[in-house]
């Protein structure tokens, strides 16, 4: 799949772009604050009806501006499709094919993976940017995840209200049943993603860091066996009902479990050097994008924000050796267009105070 034309209005301080990009290599250069950024946020808001930097949509309006869209033509498995998100009044608005859709029909036409240099610290960082991560990758290729994970929120919220209020325990038990419902399913879409991805994370690393350390992913869950997640989380929220009414929220469950990278058997979080979480991390956005490839033939689009200056010279070298490879539509933003190691077909861009002008090669 490739984005044949992009065309976003009013999207933070983006004004108006309107640009045909290339179906390989779009390198989009900039100093700070003109709005690289913003670009692929743009591309990330229409393929999710997500933003990434905030959960406020308003924000995503320009300043002094009422209404926002982002339009695209894109083709997928030789069709052409158009994908338009407009946000107005606050509300936003998705249509494809030129009609108001539901998201869950909305998806389909365009996925995107997104690196940018807040999964550098991906590894090093807290549970909830890897919780987050791991959301994001499901949600790629499987777009009612999302839905999931807001259900679950809400139902969460409602938990926690309950336990603040002094509820009955019989509220509560009828409430940690939609709770239970909800969460298993998660925990079942995570497991699945960590299962599927393992084996090409574990080559990545070794081709990445290439000196014998045995690298594993693992996904620390609440429940342990497959067949009763429901049940076990209801007994732990039964288990932990008063400490959770004591604290006023709910502890142990989907929202509170973590990812576990390891390297050589040991946590890598507190034990791996910074070279080799970078390493990690890449290992595991590769992994990423070839599971879609294997398991769905599909090529996402890839939207690499400002990754190169993250990345030391030799994990940089290894991030273009797999893109070159790859054949799908890559979008890179950089301050510094010497940092990016191109082989392929492209076209590049400069943008300045949200204006995108394009370069002759
Ligand atoms: N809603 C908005 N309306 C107008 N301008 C906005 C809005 N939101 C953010 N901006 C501005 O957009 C500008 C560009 O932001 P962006 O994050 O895209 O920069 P960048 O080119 O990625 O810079 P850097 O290299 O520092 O990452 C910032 O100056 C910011 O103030
Ligand atoms: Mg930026």
């Amino acid at each position: 799949m490739d984005i044949q034309s992009l065309n976003v209005r009013n999207f933070r301080n983006l004004r108006h772009i309107d640009f045909e990009p290339h179906p390989r290599f779009n390198i989009i250069s900039g100093q700070n604050g003109q709005g690289k950024t913003n670009l692929i946020e743009s591309i990330y808001w229409l393929a999710t009806l997500r933003p990434f930097r905030t959960t406020r949509i308003r924000e995503l309006v320009a300043w002094s501006e009422d209404e926002s869209s982002v339009d695209a033509r894109i083709r997928h498995l030789g069709l052409d499709h158009r994908l338009s998100v407009q946000i107005k009044n606050g509300q936003r608005l998705a249509q494809r094919e030129g009609k108001k859709t539901r998201a869950n029909q909305y998806f389909g036409a365009l996925s995107v993976v997104l690196f940018t240099p807040d999964d550098v610290g991906l590894v090093r960082g807290a549970p909830d940017g890897r919780r987050r991560f791991l959301d994001r990758a499901i949600f790629t290729g499987k777009p009612t995840h999302f839905d999931d994970c807001v259900a679950y929120r809400r139902a969460l919220d409602a938990r926690n209200k309950l336990l603040r209020d002094n509820a009955s325990d019989d509220l509560l038990d009828v409430y940690e049943q939609t709770l239970a419902r909800i969460g298993s399913q998660i925990i079942k879409s995570r497991t699945s993603f960590i299962k599927s991805v393992n084996s090409m994370f574990v080559e990545n690393v070794d081709a990445i860091l290439g000196d014998g350390a045995a690298a594993e992913i693992r996904y620390k869950r609440s429940a342990s066996t497959d067949e009763s997640i429901e049940d076990e989380l209801i007994q732990i929220w039964l288990k932990d009902r008063q400490r959770d009414r004591d604290r006023g929220f709910t502890q142990k469950g989907p929202h509170s479990e973590d990812l576990v990278v390891s390297l050589s058997g040991h946590n890598a979080r507190n034990y791996a050097s910074q070279g080799q979480q970078r390493a990690l991390v890449l290992a595991l956005k590769i992994a990423e994008i070839q599971l879609l490839k294997k398991r769905q033939d599909q090529v996402p689009v890839v939207l690499l924000d400002d990754v190169s200056s993250e990345l030391d010279a030799y994990r940089n070298e290894r991030l273009f050796h797999f893109l070159n490879r790859f054949e799908g539509q890559v979008f890179i933003t950089t301050t510094d267009p010497a940092y990016l190691r191109i082989d392929g077909d492209k076209k590049q861009f400069s943008i300045e105070r949200g204006s995108l002008s394009i370069q002759e090669t």
